[in-house]
């Protein structure tokens, strides 16, 4: 794989903020953790770091995150929103929806997106994305976007279970992207789409992209929250990024995290 270059990444880059100031690691313990200090520090809006390896990834609900040397993106963007905190899933579904086009241009296959935040090829787990956020009430001070992508990483690298879930793009589609060019083009869709949020109706257009691509809608799921556990169909996408559910009983809830299994072909992913 080409090593991460941070000039051709600018070279390629189409955006006035996302990733003007970037940061290139060969190795750091988490991209979101210095992306954390950096934006108590004032990082600007945009700020990127990228890394070759991680050696302490992180993902949601405390797990660790798997990012070995020179075979995925391992990437966090400082975001500074002009909006209030409830406003900010809208920064995750912008961030799967610019990967999973990033991915689409790269080749030719376009993956889908399993609610909130994971991107799917082949029922396998291709990508997820960690957004932590420093807000108040009425202030959101930043949120950051962290981007764990596999890349050219081979099923037999993923250890114990994880090969029965998880996935990259080589193993999916044969083809092995230039990272440097994707990290580009995703920041270039990022930005774009992260602008147009501002726009009127700019979120609705995104929404019914999100809705297009989210793999979870009409689907059985299985939701588990902190105190409960229950089965329901996937409806929709709310306006505030909740998945919509239909209980058995025809009641509709609004869910706004927990780990959500979706009954597929072969099982749950
Ligand atoms: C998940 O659990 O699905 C989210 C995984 C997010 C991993 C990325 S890799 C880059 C960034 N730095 C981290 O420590 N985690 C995120």
């Amino acid at each position: 794989m080409t090593d991460l270059d941070r000039q051709v990444i600018s070279d390629w880059l189409d955006t006035r903020a996302f990733g003007r100031n970037i940061e290139v690691h060969e190795t750091i313990g988490s991209t979101n953790k210095r992306a954390r200090d950096l934006a108590l520090a004032g990082a600007p809006n945009g700020t990127v770091v990228v890394a070759d390896e991680q050696v302490d990834g992180r993902g949601r609900r405390g797990r660790s995150w798997l990012s070995p040397k020179g075979t995925g993106i391992w990437m966090s963007v400082v975001i500074r929103p002009g909006f209030e905190a409830s406003l900010a899933p809208r920064i995750t579904v912008i961030a799967a929806l610019s990967i999973s086009e990033a991915v689409y241009v790269a080749t030719g296959c376009r993956p889908s997106i399993k609610w909130p935040n994971d991107l799917i090829m082949g029922n396998k787990k291709v990508c997820g994305i960690l957004t932590e956020i420093k807000a108040d009430d009425s202030y959101t001070d930043y949120v950051i976007a962290g981007i764990g992508l596999n890349v050219s990483t081979r099923t037999d690298q993923f250890p114990g279970d994880l090969a029965m879930s998880a996935t990259s793009i080589y193993e999916e589609t044969g083809t092995l992207p230039d990272r440097n060019r994707l990290i580009a083009d995703i920041l270039n869709s990022f930005e774009y789409m992260y602008e147009s949020l501002t726009q009127p109706g700019g979120f609705d257009r995104l929404r019914m992209q999100y809705r297009d691509l989210c793999l979870t809608l009409g689907r059985r799921v299985r939701i588990s929250g902190v105190n409960e556990e229950f089965e329901a169909i996937a409806k929709d996408i709310s306006d505030d990024c909740a998945l919509v559910v239909e209980l058995d009983d025809g009641t509709k809830r609004e869910i706004l995290s927990g780990d959500v299994s979706v009954r597929g072909i072969a099982g749950y992913i």
